[in-house]
């Protein structure tokens, strides 16, 4: 399973860069206005940069709800870097910019999908990634890992290609679970990525190899 971070933060996204351990960022709106980035320079600007950071897929996000909006925007995106995948939301323009950004060899994440109908159109319309928001569908009391198992036996079922990409991560047994489900990538906030380092037992331990070594050594 890959490892996108979800953020904006360029400090997080160089300390996960230096763990060696993400493949990929995705951003949104939101996270783009945490970080103050506005105007269009300015947020171009920074989708280069976090591009020149990370060596794998930089999901940036359409704000257009119609379709030609949409396109022109993904072509400019697009047109900043090759690592750039552009994120458009699944409404009807939208899943109909899919299919023709596809068509142009343009890559896609299709974003704010709650269930398997939408990420099926998403699909069918060839999107790179289909991002199912799993922490959002928990916070109304729905089962996000449920729609991540879903997603991944129907499209190995149907041979879709495209990648089942869990999103709105919020904690470390969110990922393990993603993981268990077979998701291709889960992308998440720095924190739950750090989570899977701990264990007790692994502080305990390492607090005792090192006494061990101090009195033999003092
Ligand atoms: O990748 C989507 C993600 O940023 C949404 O997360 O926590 O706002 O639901 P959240």
């Amino acid at each position: 399973m890959k490892f996108f971070l979800d953020t904006a933060n360029i400090s997080q996204i160089e300390t996960a860069q230096n763990l060696g351990i993400i493949d990929g960022v995705t951003t949104n709106p939101s996270l783009m206005a945490k970080e103050g980035i506005k105007g269009d320079e300015n947020v171009f600007n920074h989708y280069k940069k976090i591009c020149s950071i990370v060596d794998g897929d930089v999901s940036a996000e359409v704000i257009s709800t119609d379709f030609e909006g949409m396109i022109g925007e993904a072509e400019k995106l697009a047109s900043l870097h090759p690592q750039i995948v552009v994120k458009i939301p699944v409404i009807s323009e939208g899943i109909r910019a899919i299919k023709h950004l596809t068509s142009m060899g343009i890559r896609t994440n299709c974003t704010l999908v709650f269930n398997t109908g939408q990420a099926l159109l998403a699909a069918k319309a060839g999107a790179t990634y289909v991002s199912p928001f799993i922490g959002r569908l928990d916070d109304i009391g729905e089962n996000g890992i449920e729609l991540i198992e879903k997603l991944v036996d129907l499209f190995n079922y149907y041979g879709y290609e495209t990648q089942v990409l869990a999103a709105s991560i919020r904690h470390t047994n969110h990922i393990i679970k993603c993981m268990e489900a077979g998701a291709d990538v889960a992308t998440c906030p720095l924190d739950p990525i750090l989570g899977l380092l701990n264990h007790p037992l692994t502080d305990a331990g390492l607090e005792k190899f090192l006494s061990d070594h101090r009195k033999l050594n003092a």
